[in-house]
């Protein structure tokens, strides 16, 4: 459940001291009692690192344990839990199915299990592993925690509702329940529930920080806004090197930075990844995309077969206006699930996870298009893009993008997380390395119904640009 906890110590671990399975727990299961001493011994040693977080060597033990007892469903259990801290998670759950072939009813495995499947981003199906475990062990809390956490990540807040209520029964200090179901609450639209819930979460244990995140984050959306950088800057003493913490003090403090943090987008557009599509284009109606892909292909040479590289791809709404217009179409953004939504497009020759400055430092490849459509708001300063796209673009390439708008000059981090542009840094940044061919105002989207107001740029790259 708590996967920073879980980094450590993954929870799922079974302790070799509990009688062998196969017993007491399930009359149907082959016998495999007189487990050796020190195959016991093994096990016992291999949870002790477990909870050290030595992963790898506590794998070799189980792996020695099940070596010498195959019959004994633990070890595979605990193997399971190992990898899955190692990251492996296609073996973790091959080692998970190993447990269950040897005992059905073993309430861990199934809990393990889930949690590789929630890794996993396959939520409908960890809810139904939990559900089975919650079955075996119904007085449980952790297994109806961990159900309900799968039915809110499988966007079926209405379903994790009673599987809170059912958990919160048992432990009525459950802070992880208490977190999920103000998360169900407030999808739900249950607003002063949910909030009241996240903030008894945040009380029963202030030094957890998932908590803090959530109470923070309805407490923006309600723009009660001291009390979320309050809030925030408490999940901060926790963790002062946290970036994507720091990005939050700083929009909502009203300070500026010069970019939001790597890890503050991946993690806003893995979880956005789903719906991104639906609620962006229909609900915000959502035009960037449109705009941006348009205005580039309406200004490259018609018929050439242009090389283009659509920069924060995301789930490849540019690619149907680009495609018919490149030669090659190359898509690099930061988010693994916004890509896995572009490659089901089938558009882009390559796509590439990778920080879009980055990608473009070190690529080989050049172009003679560069797009970006709603992704520049997640940069203040853009010296760095321009400079970069500048060097992977040919002499005479475009640079076509859009930014949200400031009629101030310079840049500002919003509360959104968000950075607007002034005019003037465009301009400022381009100097040298583009000439601004088109510089419109536009409307990108709508947002509470109110439009956010963009500029569509193309930019030309100079013949002798100085990158
Ligand atoms: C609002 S979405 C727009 C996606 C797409 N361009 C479109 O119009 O549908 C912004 C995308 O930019 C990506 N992004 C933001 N900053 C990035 C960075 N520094 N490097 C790579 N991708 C980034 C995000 O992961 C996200 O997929």
């Amino acid at each position: 459940m708590d996967e920073a906890s879980a980094a450590m110590a993954p929870p799922g671990a079974d302790r070799a001291s509990s009688p062998p399975p196969g017993q007491a727990a399930s009359p149907q299961a082959p016998q495999t009692g007189g487990i050796p001493d020190e195959i016991r011994a093994k096990v016992e040693d291999g949870t002790a690192l477990l909870r050290q977080g030595l992963f790898a060597e506590a794998a070799d033990l189980f792996g020695d344990a099940i070596a010498a007892r195959p019959d004994w469903p633990m070890p595979y259990n605990n193997l399971a839990v190992a990898l899955r801290g190692m990251g492996r998670l296609e073996e973790a759950l091959l080692a998970c199915a190993a447990a269950l072939r040897h005992r059905p009813d073993y309430p861990e495995a199934f809990a393990n299990l889930a949690r590789i499947l929630l890794a996993l981003g396959r939520y409908r199906d960890a809810a139904i592993a939990a559900e089975q475990a919650a079955r075996l062990r119904p007085d449980h809390t952790a297994m109806h925690a961990l159900r309900a956490m799968a039915l809110l990540k499988d966007k079926a807040p209405g379903e994790s509702l009673p599987v809170c209520r059912t958990a919160l029964a048992l432990d009525p200090a459950g802070v992880e329940v208490l977190t999920v179901l103000a998360q169900a609450l407030d999808a739900v639209g249950r607003p002063a529930e949910a909030l009241s819930a996240a903030r008894r979460g945040a009380a029963l244990v202030p030094s957890r920080r998932e908590s803090l995140i959530v109470l923070g984050s309805l407490l923006t959306d309600r723009n009660l806004r001291d009390e979320a950088l309050a809030v925030y800057r408490r999940a901060m003493e926790l963790d002062p090197n946290d970036t994507v913490l720091a990005h939050l003090v700083h929009a909502i403090g009203g300070t500026n930075s010069a970019k939001a943090p790597e890890a503050y987008v991946a993690n806003v557009f893995d979880s956005y990844a789903d719906r991104f599509d639906e609620h962006l284009v229909k609900t915000l109606q959502y035009k960037a995309h449109e705009i941006v892909a348009q205005a580039a292909v309406a200004a490259l040479p018609p018929d050439t077969g242009a090389r283009i590289l659509d920069i924060g791809c995301g789930t490849g709404l540019c690619g149907p206006t680009l495609r018919p217009a490149a030669a090659r179409l190359v898509g690099v953004d930061l988010s693994a699930r916004m890509l896995d939504k572009a490659r089901d497009r089938n558009l882009y020759d390559a796509l590439a996870r990778a920080e879009l400055v980055q990608f473009m430092a070190e690529t080989d490849e050049r172009f003679d298009a560069i797009v970006s459509a709603d992704v520049l708001c997640y940069f203040g300063d853009l010296t760095e893009v321009f400079r970069a796209a500048a060097g992977v673009l040919e002499p005479g390439g475009l640079l076509a993008f859009t930014v949200e708008r400031q009629e101030e000059p310079g840049y500002r981090l919003t509360a959104s997380g968000r950075y607007v542009h002034g005019l003037d840094h465009l301009r400022d940044g381009a100097r040298g390395l583009f000439r601004a061919r088109t510089i419109d105002n536009v409307i990108l989207r709508t947002e509470a119904s109110v439009p956010v107001h963009g500029y569509l740029c193309v930019f030309q790259r100079l013949r002798h640009a100085v990158h």
